[in-house]
């Protein structure tokens, strides 16, 4: 089974929580599609933790942000981003200060791999979408608003592609049709003749109105999500600490908006 997570945030108590999760199951490999950082408040400890479980990690526009420089992020995200570039500069250990922007510079923007069982197949992944992997947001609004995007998105993969980005967890179809986690009783059954798009979710920061960490397990022909409990009182506690970290990046985290 494969165990796919995204978006952590520097949201250390979730990343934890959730690799305690993992590692009670049959999993075998972990691919993380990015976001490892920004917003949250302990980035070191969670590129940590993801360089040293996920087989695969992706570039997400967080890390990019980081690495290089943010493009249109709005003031609080602008101002964590500095904040977290901060930190990994101020590591007072020199090999793990290295090891950090060694693995940051190394993410690659897309993974491609066959799963075992042929009726999930071909499985691509990117943090955004297949068209622009670092940055492209597939909103569930689009299946109405933009059905042609929809479309092209879904010219671009074989089988099954995972994404992450937008936070809010689910599954398009080509139809085109969005479900949500509940929708699909928080499993979706993968069709071998069908092409879908499942969105991860958010480990660090979820915006569905469910403040759990959530990521998804992909074998035995289905695609599930998981949600898991974590202490969201300590990590506001943090977020709340940090002058750089404007309050509401805590506050969100409550509520999973
Ligand atoms: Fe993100």
């Amino acid at each position: 089974m494969l165990a796919i997570i995204s978006d952590i945030h520097s949201n250390l108590e979730a990343l934890a929580a959730v690799l305690a999760d993992i590692a009670g199951r049959e999993v075998e490999q972990i691919v993380c599609l990015g976001d490892v950082i920004g917003y949250g408040p302990d980035p070191c400890e969670c590129l940590d933790l993801v360089s040293r479980h996920a087989a695969v990690t992706l570039m997400g526009n967080h890390d990019y942000a980081v690495l290089y420089e943010p493009s249109k992020f709005n003031t609080g995200a602008e101002a964590a981003c500095f904040w977290t570039r901060q930190q990994l500069d101020g590591e007072p250990d020199v090999q793990r200060r290295g090891r950090s922007w060694e693995f940051l510079s190394n993410l690659p923007v897309k993974h491609t791999m066959t799963h075992p069982e042929a009726d999930i197949g071909d499985m691509a992944f990117v943090h955004g979408s297949p068209r622009r992997p670092v940055n492209e947001y597939i909103f569930p609004d689009d299946i109405y608003s933009n059905p042609n995007k929809i479309q092209m998105i879904f010219d671009r993969f074989a089988h099954l592609c995972f994404v992450g980005h937008t936070h809010v967890p689910g599954v398009f179809l080509d139809t085109p049709d969005f479900y949500s986690p509940d929708e699909v009783n928080g499993v979706f059954e993968v069709d071998p003749a069908r092409k879908a798009l499942i969105n991860v979710g958010s480990i660090g920061q979820p915006r569905d109105r469910d403040n759990r960490a959530c990521y998804v397990l992909a074998g035995d022909g289905e695609v599930r999500f998981v949600r898991v409990s974590y202490d969201v009182d300590a990590t506001v506690a943090k977020v709340l600490a940090i002058p750089e970290l404007e309050d509401y990046l805590g506050h969100r985290l409550k509520e999973g908006r």
